[in-house]
């Protein structure tokens, strides 16, 4: 019997609207599938040495509890005030203390002794993201041969960052436990390759692949994408209009967890700086959709602070009776709606200082009408800015450049606008969800079984 593909990732869909790119890319790529999907449940519990089934999906969804404490030291601590501000070129907010390491360790220990007690010998597992670096060294340890590919969501670190770490030799001898590693980007996989390049314990095979200790592992880009034909299917329906009776003359939107890595509040300074030079009588608003993420910790509240202080400022100096610029949304929008309103917007902008893919930016390519598309403005440092080169490009350190872009986008003829719109839309159809997910699973099954080489 043909094994089951057994998905573990810390977040998994609950009833609320999904808001993050691994688990609306995963949910899409899932939508036909007999996979086994595994991920943290919302709510904390003490029952920690079970897996709960959770009901009303396509596929089989199963839920592991963390303690209160365990979402404070694993899930806040070590995997988003050490791996993800370190991953996003943020050393300077790296909070690095020994009870988030020892959780993180313990939890992935658990996870792995859970799921190798429910494993076929044919399964194949694939791990998501950076809260499961040690996931297959835990379930090697305990004897598990099955396939274990694992697929890093976000930014592959730079070598000289990964010293922030207690521990920085356990990065690459962890990763070297998954058969296929996945990352999005070719900068990605040139980062990864130099880290195991550095390190004396690796060496490469003529394949390309990397012998660690007693075992090979690959490297390869998967780029992530949307549910192509389905987004732009949602953008076309038809309905209530989105704004209600608020419809703003026109739009640019935003779109993004609050998060630092984001950069809004130079998208917002940005968009201040394009209202002081803009023609006369014209009256556009920023929408920025920006829902809370990871609140207890202190770098989030810091930025959600400063955004409200800028969307303030600007709002202050330039609204009318009839018109406030910034319309700042700090709620999650569901996605259906979210389609929309990306068709109707004149342009997107996508200022993140640091972006494992940005799939906000392929919904917004996805959305448009293609005989009067939108301009997407978009950072350098987006993963999807290595293929998406017709995209307006900025450099979201540079508040000019990005208003320089803005003013460009607001008045692009139309046929610049269609050609940079088909030329960005060949990259999202090329990179569709579906395409990721099979590419990844066919590789991981076609690669030669690992070698023991400790025999
Ligand atoms: N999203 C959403 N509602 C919101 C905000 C975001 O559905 O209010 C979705 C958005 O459409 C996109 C995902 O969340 O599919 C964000 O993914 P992206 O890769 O852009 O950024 P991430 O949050 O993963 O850093
Ligand atoms: C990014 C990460 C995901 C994460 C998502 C939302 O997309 O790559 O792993 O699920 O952000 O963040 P959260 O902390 O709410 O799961």
């Amino acid at each position: 019997m043909a094994g089951r593909l057994i998905i573990i990732s810390n977040r998994i869909p609950t009833n609320e609207h999904l808001s993050g790119g691994l688990v609306v890319a995963l949910h899409d790529a899932l939508a036909c599938t007999d996979a086994v999907w595994i991920g943290a449940h919302p709510d904390p519990g003490d029952n920690i040495e079970e897996l709960e089934e959770l009901i009303g999906s396509k596929y089989q969804k199963f839920a592991f509890r963390l303690t209160e404490e365990e979402i404070q030291n694993y899930y806040l601590g070590y995997a988003n005030s050490v791996i993800w501000p370190l991953c996003h070129r943020r050393g300077d907010l790296v909070d690095m203390r020994s009870e988030y390491q020892s959780a993180y360790l313990k939890v992935n220990a658990r996870i792995a002794r859970l799921v190798a007690t429910q494993l076929e010998p044919d399964d194949i597992i694939w791990a998501h993201d950076y809260h499961f670096l040690p996931l297959a060294a835990g379930m090697r340890e305990l004897g598990v041969k099955n396939r274990i590919g694992f697929f890093l969501h976000i930014p592959f670190p730079a070598l000289g960052d990964l010293s922030v770490l207690s521990k920085p030799e356990t990065f690459a001898a962890d990763l070297a436990q998954f058969d296929l590693i996945g990352l999005q980007t070719r900068s990605d996989v040139a980062r990864c390759l130099e880290m195991f390049r550095a390190d004396p314990r690796a060496e490469f095979l003529p394949d390309g692949s990397v012998k660690f200790n007693d075992r090979v592992t690959s490297v390869r880009s998967f780029p992530i994408g949307i549910d192509t034909a389905g987004f732009a299917s949602e953008a076309c329906h038809a309905g209530l209009p989105v704004f209600g009776r608020e419809t703003p003359e026109e739009y640019i939107i935003g779109v993004d967890r609050l998060d630092y890595s984001k950069g809004l509040p130079n998208r917002f300074r940005a968009f201040s700086k394009y209202l002081e030079t803009r023609p006369l009588g014209r009256k556009p608003c920023l929408v920025q959709i920006a829902p809370p993420t990871r609140q207890q910790v202190r770098a989030y509240q810091d930025i959600t602070r400063e955004l409200e202080e800028i969307a303030g400022h600007v709002n202050g100096t330039f609204a009318e009776l009839d018109w406030t610029p910034v319309r700042y949304i700090h709620r999650s929008v569901p996605r259906a709606r979210l389609a929309r309103l990306y068709r109707q917007a004149k342009a997107c902008l996508v200022t993140s200082l640091a972006d494992g893919m940005n799939l906000v930016a392929k919904e917004y390519i996805a959305a448009q009408n293609p005989d009067d598309p939108g301009v997407l403005i978009l950072s350098r440092f987006a993963g999807v800015a290595e293929d998406m080169t017709e995209a307006l490009l900025i450099n979201p350190y540079d508040i000019e450049d990005i208003a320089k872009a803005i003013a460009i986008a607001m008045d692009m003829p139309l046929s610049e606008r269609k050609e940079r719109h088909a030329a960005s839309l060949r990259i999202v159809e090329a990179t569709d969800v579906s395409t990721w997910s099979k590419n990844f699973l066919r590789v991981l099954k076609e690669r030669p079984i690992s070698v023991d080489f400790s025999r």
